[in-house]
């Protein structure tokens, strides 16, 4: 059989087990759509959010990207947090790396990725905020991982940058922001970073005069 086969038979598997545990499960899901959560990640395929919080579909919004970037240019990433912000009313965003992350890993060097390059060019800058901590530390993947903690903190701080973020604080609907870091060598979650909407006035130098 051949690999795209097997998901398929997989998927069917999937959704006969599903529908053995709760018949009415794909009717309920397949009506409403109530996340509590929006999920900002990598890309990398070891990373994925309903498995490692052990949630549902239905249970969390997802975007991600390589190395969960939140670009104020990215349309995409805008009109996901846009939906789930304003529409279903998500009442955390986390943005969630993971130590080891390749494309932070490839934002420390100077290879040329192409396309990617530009990509990751943030991460540099994100480097070059923190360059003392981070030359401070003696071994390549200290190094590396401290800059997986402090780019997921950085994209926190990009996320209250947000209009959209900033209106829904000033609005009440309001979601607190979140910044996680996964150990794929033990599958645990870390605290980095969480910013409250009472914590507004902390964070005016983000603010746009809405
Ligand atoms: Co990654």
């Amino acid at each position: 059989m051949n690999s795209i086969d097997k998901l398929f038979l997989e998927n069917k598997a999937w959704a006969s087990e599903r529908r053995k545990d709760d018949p009415s499960y794909f009717k309920r899901l397949s009506t409403i759509q109530t996340p509590e959560f929006l999920w900002i990640g990598c890309s990398d395929s070891r990373v994925p959010a309903n498995e490692i919080t052990g949630t549902d579909p239905g249970e969390i919004f997802v975007h991600r990207n390589i190395a969960n970037l939140v670009v104020h240019t990215d349309l995409n990433l805008l009109s996901v947090l846009a939906y789930a912000v304003n529409h279903l009313k998500v009442k955390h965003v986390i943005v969630c790396g993971h130590y080891g992350c390749g494309g932070v890993k490839a934002a420390l060097t100077q290879h040329n990725y192409g396309v990617i390059n530009k990509w990751l060019r943030s991460i540099k800058d994100v480097k070059r905020l923190h360059l003392t901590e981070i030359e401070h530390l003696p071994t390549e993947m200290e190094q590396l991982n401290r800059l997986v903690e402090l780019n997921v903190e950085e994209q926190v701080i990009n996320l209250a940058k947000t209009s959209i973020i900033q209106s829904a604080w000033k609005n009440a609907y309001a979601p607190t922001l979140h910044g996680w870091v996964y150990n794929l060598e033990d599958g645990l979650l870390h605290k980095i970073h969480e910013i409250k909407p009472h914590q507004l006035a902390d964070h005016l130098y983000c603010y746009d005069n809405l």
